[in-house]
């Protein structure tokens, strides 16, 4: 076995100094790359997220294209909900579509626990892969991740994707003990899915708080952060470093910190170097404007430098992009990117 310990992802995962600076791509396997819309012809997202052999190639296919310093596991913040028997698709172009959204107390007590033997799949997926990834241009660490409660919740009580989390917020605001039984339910399904991941081999994890957006500071602190905190102080207990990510969370990335990261994910809109300034004692990871890959590789790369000179104020600097890689990506200019990241001088 490689020891992976020493690879410039976990090293700056943990605020270590690195060799290179480590970059990997968030949605890095998915419709953007040909041989991931080959393997996927003819099968369902969800079926493919419940078939091992899958799982492993599709990870590794972004890992051996662009030769990443990071796998993130194949899969999605809903499977777990599948797991446990919520009747769920994820509907192509649309995403998460949740037949009975849930509203009232005895929907969340309707909800099962997550347990191992629900998803043995992710097991023998994670072993297949952490044996895989140890050869892979010299061992690649695996990050594990699963959605964060409100992400999560977001889904179940709209029922599908939303702008607003209307529906959502009215629930948190207007029935205090049902968002707080949802909550609790939905850490509790995080935390195994995670524990099941680390357990069998991941030695990073990723919580995935998309939406948290669209909360202000007070209630992000109030509605959220305790159900974020208790899954992310479990991964603290199984000794794996955190990274902790939200879109447009400009005004919550002190709070996501506080709630447990020892890195927090930047979306794009939010100037790296402002985010350094209130993370604290941590390390930030991000956040090239996605749609940079559309650009000429040279303006893309320009803004890739001024990205990684900006995070060396950081404790530690994964690089990535500040969401998730658009489909119409060119792979070529992710590993153009990739290749310019590991190669540029370290300070
Ligand atoms: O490479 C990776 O990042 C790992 C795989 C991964 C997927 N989903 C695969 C996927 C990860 C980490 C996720 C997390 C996820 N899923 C999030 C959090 C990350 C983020 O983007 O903010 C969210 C909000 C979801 C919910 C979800 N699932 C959405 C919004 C979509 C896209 C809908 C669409 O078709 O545009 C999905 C489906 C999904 N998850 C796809 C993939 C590769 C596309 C499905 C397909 O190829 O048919």
């Amino acid at each position: 076995m490689v020891d992976l310990h020493d690879s410039a992802f976990l090293k700056a995962a943990r605020g270590e100094a690195v060799p290179h600076t480590p970059v990997w791509f968030m949605r890095q396997a998915g419709r953007s790359l040909p041989e991931y819309l080959k393997v996927r012809e003819g099968v369902a997202m969800l079926d493919a997220c419940a078939d091992p052999d899958l799982i492993v190639e599709i990870t590794l296919q972004p890992v051996r294209r662009y030769g990443v310093d990071a796998a993130i596991f194949f899969s999605d913040i809903v499977l777990p909900l599948k797991a446990v028997g919520v009747d769920l698709d994820i509907v192509p172009g649309v995403g998460p579509v949740v037949a009975e959204p849930v509203r009232t107390l005895a929907d969340v007590e309707a909800i099962p626990d997550l347990t191992p033997d629900r998803i043995p799949f992710i097991t023998a997926a994670v072993q297949g892969l952490v044996g895989e990834l140890a050869s892979v241009n010299g061992g690649t660490p695996l990050i594990g991740f699963a959605g964060a409660p409100f992400t999560v919740a977001s889904y179940l009580v709209e029922g599908g994707p939303s702008k607003e989390h209307a529906k959502t917020k009215a629930l948190m605001f207007s029935a205090p003990e049902v968002w707080d039984a949802l909550m609790r339910k939905i850490a509790g399904i995080s935390a195994a899915f995670l524990r099941t991941q680390v357990a069998a081999g991941a030695s990073a994890i990723q919580l995935f708080d998309s939406w948290a957006g669209a909360l202000t500071p007070a209630d992000y602190v109030r509605y959220v952060q305790p159900h974020s905190a208790r899954v992310l102080a479990e991964m603290a207990e199984l000794g794996v470093p955190r990274i902790h990510f939200g879109v447009g969370t400009a005004n919550l990335l002190d709070v996501m910190g506080e709630a447990g990261a020892d890195v927090v994910g930047v979306d794009w809109r939010t100037p790296l170097d402002r985010a350094i300034g209130v993370v604290g004692d941590r390390g930030v990871q991000g956040n090239l404007d996605p749609t940079l890959v559309f650009a000429p590789t040279e303006v893309m790369t320009a803004r890739a430098a001024e990205v990684i000179e900006a995070g060396r104020a950081a404790k530690s600097h994964i690089f990535n992009l500040g969401h998730g890689v658009i489909p119409s990506t060119d792979p070529d200019q992710l590993a153009r990117l990739t290749e310019f990241v590991q190669a540029y001088p370290l300070a």
